[in-house]
This record gives C-alpha cells, sequence and structure tokens, in this order.
C-alpha cells in the first residue's frame, strides 16, 4: 500500500532508551524505564497507581482477577468492541451480557445499561470508542446505585477528558493499550490504572506471576513466594523505554494528530453532508484524544466499495468491529440477531481511514482525493 492504514514512528528517543536500558544491565521487567512511565502517568492523569503490562488485554485480565468473579456472575460490556474487553473476564468466568451501543458516539448506551443489570452483574465495562468518553455520569450514578464496580476500556483514550475529567479516572480500574496502532506505542503493551487503592497491593502481585517478588526487590521480605493467583503481565523495560520516549513528546504528537483529525474532518464536510455520510460526533463535554477517524457511510455495500476503491488507489482504509454477540463465542453464550440493533448496523457501515503520527498533509490530500473520486467513479 502506498498508503497504508497504519504506520509505526519514531518519535526520537525511543532507540538511545532502549540501549540505555541494555547498558542499564536489566531488561526484563520494572527497571528504570517502566518505573519512569508509571510516574509520568501518575502524575498526568492523577491515577493512584499505573502498572505497565504486555497488553490492554492483559489489563483487563488482572482487572478480572481482582474482581474475584465465579461462576453464574456477569459482565456488562458493549457489542460493539475488541474481543478482549469479554474474553478478558470470560477467562476469568464472567458470563458477557452485552448491551448496545448510541447512535452517535458509538458508545455503552447508558440508557439500555440499568435493565441489563441482574443479581449476578459484577461489573460494568465501558468501552470509550475513538477516546470519545462515554456517558460516565449517568453510568457511574447507576453503578453506584446497584453497589457495581466499573472497570473503563480506554484502550483508545489516553489523555482525553468527559466534563475536564481525564478518562481512566473514573472506574476502579481502567486498561489502556499501547499497541502500534495507539497514539502512543511500543508495539505490544498497555497499562492497569487503579483508582481505587484496596486493589493495589493484590495487582503487584497477580502482575508478577502470583508473587510477592516485588516486596522482596522493595526489601520489604527476605524471600519471595507464591501468595495469590496471577500471570507474567510485566513488559520488559526495553520496551518500557520505547514507551517513554513517545509518552514525552506527548504534545508533539497529540498535536500532529490533532491537525490530521481536522483537516480530514474540514474537508471530508461538505462531501459527507452531499451523499449521506456521517462523520464522528464529538460531545461539546468530551476532550478527544484524536485517536482515529472514520466515515459511517449510507450502506453495507457503499462501505465495502469504498473499501475496494480506495484500494486500488494504494490506500488502505478498515472496518472495525464485528459485532460481539453475533460472532461465533458470542452465539454460543446466546447472542441473537437483533439483540443489539445499532452495533449491527454500525459494523457494517464504519469505515476508518489512515490515521498515524507521521501521516502527511500531502498523504492526506489523496485519501481525500479518493474519497471525493468515490460516487463519480
Ligand atoms: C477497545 C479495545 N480494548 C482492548 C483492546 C486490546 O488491546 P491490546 O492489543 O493492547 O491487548 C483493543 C485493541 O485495539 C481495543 O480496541
Amino acid at each position: 500500500m502506498n498508503i497504508p492504514f497504519n504506520r509505526p514512528n519514531l518519535t526520537g528517543k525511543e532507540l538511545v532508551y532502549i540501549t540505555e536500558a541494555i547498558n542499564n544491565g536489566l531488561i526484563s521487567g520494572d527497571g528504570k524505564f517502566t518505573e519512569r512511565c508509571h510516574s509520568f502517568l501518575e502524575e498526568q492523569l492523577g491515577v493512584a497507581k499505573a502498572f505497565l503490562t504486555t497488553s490492554c488485554t492483559h489489563a483487563l485480565e488482572m482487572a478480572a482477577i481482582l474482581l474475584n468473579f465465579e461462576a453464574g456472575d456477569e459482565v456488562i460490556v458493549p457489542s460493539f468492541t475488541f474481543v478482549s474487553t469479554a474474553n478478558a473476564f470470560v477467562l476469568h468466568n464472567a458470563t458477557p451480557v452485552f448491551v448496545d451501543i448510541r447512535e452517535d458516539t458509538l458508545n455503552m448506551d447508558e440508557s439500555k445499561l440499568e435493565e441489563r443489570i441482574t443479581p449476578h452483574t459484577k461489573a460494568i465495562v465501558p468501552v470509550h470508542y475513538a477516546g470519545i468518553g462515554c456517558e460516565m455520569d449517568t453510568i457511574g450514578e447507576i453503578a453506584a446505585r446497584h453497589d457495581i464496580p466499573v472497570v473503563e476500556d480506554n484502550a483508545h483514550g489516553l489523555f482525553a477528558k468527559y466534563k475536564g475529567k481525564f478518562l481512566g479516572t473514573f472506574g476502579c480500574m481502567a486498561a489502556q493499550s499501547f499497541h502500534e496502532t495507539k497514539n502512543f506505542t511500543c508495539g505490544e503493551g498497555g497499562a492497569l490504572f487503579i483508582n481505587d487503592p484496596q486493589y493495589i497491593e493484590r495487582a503487584e502481585i497477580i502482575r508478577e506471576k502470583g508473587t510477592n517478588r516485588s516486596r522482596f526487590f522493595r526489601g520489604q521480605v527476605d524471600k519471595y513466594t507464591w501468595v495469590d493467583l496471577g500471570s507474567s503481565y510485566l513488559p520488559s523495560d526495553m520496551l518500557a523505554g520505547f514507551l517513554y520516549a513517545q509518552l514525552e513528546a506527548k504534545n508533539h504528537i497529540q498535536e500532529h494528530r490533532r491537525r490530521i483529525w481536522h483537516y480530514y474532518n474540514t474537508h471530508l464536510q461538505d462531501w459527507a453532508e452531499k451523499n449521506g455520510v456521517k462523520l464522528p460526533t464529538i460531545p461539546e463535554h468530551c476532550e478527544q484524544p484524536y485517536h482515529m477517524f472514520y466515515m459511517i457511510m449510507p450502506s453495507y455495500q457503499d462501505r465495502q466499495a469504498m473499501i475496494a476503491h480506495l484500494k486500488s488507489r494504494g490506500i488502505l482504509a478498515v472496518f472495525h468491529y464485528l459485532p460481539l454477540h453475533l460472532s461465533d463465542m458470542g452465539i454460543r453464550l446466546g447472542g441473537k440477531e437483533s439483540n443489539c440493533p445499532v452495533t449491527e448496523d454500525i459494523s457494517d457501515r464504519l469505515i476508518r481511514l489512515p490515521f498515524y503520527n507521521d501521516l502527511t498533509e500531502l498523504e492526506q490530500e489523496s485519501v481525500v482525493e479518493g474519497i471525493f473520486n468515490f460516487y463519480s467513479s
């Protein structure tokens, strides 16, 4: 592809920090760069504790272990999300209950949340799609009234805000992704943010294979041993070095992505209106992270034809989530057509445009020109 959907890029110091990690003589987990990432995220966002993990999927799994699901317990998730939002909890005993999304932001429809709550509901997991905040006031109020913990899947939304407050700071916990398609990356990576301090001590153990090794390294115990469930959820300090270089360049990265997003939005506005195409809705009370630019085409056929049309011009635009309740696994868990009609409809019509940190204006011009030629070609 001349213009890929995503392209990794170096902001400057990634290779310097990887080399430094090697020279420090510590390339396993929890070295100097991991510590720097933790402090950076905690200070910038005001979360009680940030733990780097090997992926957002693993951060969600840690959250699932921390919440002690037992057979029959349920977790409410949107159907319009990545597999991991549900799978991480199913792996740890939960049954997913799918809720539909809003037509405007494509986020969990908070007006349909309460009807999904049962005496077995053990967690609610809103996903901030494209980093646009879910209606956290309403979701938080419903969750508090039923005494159900909220875990935010904030894979897309680092540094975005809802009503002036950072995403990732609303739930008792939140999961972040540093996968290569995200604004800030180390290839594969993630983080678990903990806002409710009661979970911190156990999270540290779960992340270190179920051992109290972190306490041993701090000199708090004289040997370490198996104390709880856990797995290997901490990334190498080389990856943390790569990530820290990207976090350090936060303002530069976000400013560039802001320009990319507005270029698409401004140039496609009239065309979209004329052709019945919908562009993203950003509510006034949400500050977005400029993670993604999508269009909702008038039909599935138009969406597929647009993908093929752009591909023929060397441009890779892609669809996104398939409804989880209609996946093979979702059907085995009882999912049926029409359970989440908005999800089913949007999933058929949504297309994401190339969006990466060093996407140039010339490349964007080609994408926009390709789109303009679609209905006339
Ligand atoms: C909403 C959501 N949650 C979780 C994930 C999983 O992230 P990771 O690849 O870091 O495990 C993704 C992947 O992009 C995602 O879109």
